[in-house]
């Protein structure tokens, strides 16, 4: 007797079955149910953006946050997966303390071991917290790259946020740029974008 396709497809370490299940259900699969690929693979597919964009054209939109960062400021990096973003910040500001969480506690493993192969684990700290419990160390920049929209609760995260950030501090939150309505995003960026939508972001959130 053949085995059932999808019980083959989930044998096969693939998260298609699981997926497939949040559709009959709608109960959801959290990033942290997902194969082991795609953790390293979301880290390499969003490293390059970052590397090229973070410093360079991001930062230096928020009112005089680059001249913090080189002084030196508490930064916090939610949801940083690998923590690519944090260590591309820790490289280009020395004087900066970052602080990377994110809850899933092997991708922060990951992100301490490349910190260190880079370099910069004396001004990196990589913790396991949660968008709505990572601890208070009075930031001065609190961002979200490419995570706020993962969020089941982006407000109360927000929320947070706003208590444990300092007085004059700042937020910057990095989503990917659609377009608002669909005939604008058929397109291959588009695509790609609908389909990690509905089978990563949503059924996480
Ligand atoms: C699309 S990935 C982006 C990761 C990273 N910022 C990057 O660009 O490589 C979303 C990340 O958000 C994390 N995440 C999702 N919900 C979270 C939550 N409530 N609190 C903290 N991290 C969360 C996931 O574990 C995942 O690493």
């Amino acid at each position: 007797m053949l085995a059932h396709p999808l019980l083959c497809l989930q044998d096969d370490g693939i998260t298609v079955a699981k997926t497939l299940q949040t559709f009959l259900t709608g109960k959801g699969l959290g990033w942290d149910e997902h194969d082991g690929r795609l953790f390293c693979g979301a880290a390499a597919f969003f490293h390059n953006g970052y590397r090229t964009n973070l410093v360079q054209n991001w930062l230096p939109t928020l009112d005089g946050v680059m001249d913090k960062l080189k002084s030196g400021i508490n930064v916090a990096d939610i949801g940083c997966g690998y923590g690519h973003s944090t260590i591309i910040m820790a490289k280009a500001f020395p004087n900066s303390h970052l602080f990377g969480f994110d809850y899933h506690q092997e991708s922060i493993d990951e992100a301490r071991t490349i910190a260190a192969e880079e370099g910069v684990a004396d001004r990196v700290h990589f913790e396991v917290a949660t968008a709505k419990n990572f601890p208070d160390n009075r930031y001065s920049l609190i961002c979200y790259l490419d995570c706020l929209h993962d969020m089941g609760d982006p407000v109360g995260a927000a929320r947070h946020a706003k208590r444990v950030l300092s007085g004059d501090g700042s937020i910057m939150l990095v989503e990917p740029y659609a377009g608002d309505h669909v005939q604008d995003n058929i397109n291959p960026v588009g695509r790609l974008y609908y389909a990690a939508s509905i089978t990563l972001c949503c059924a996480h959130s």
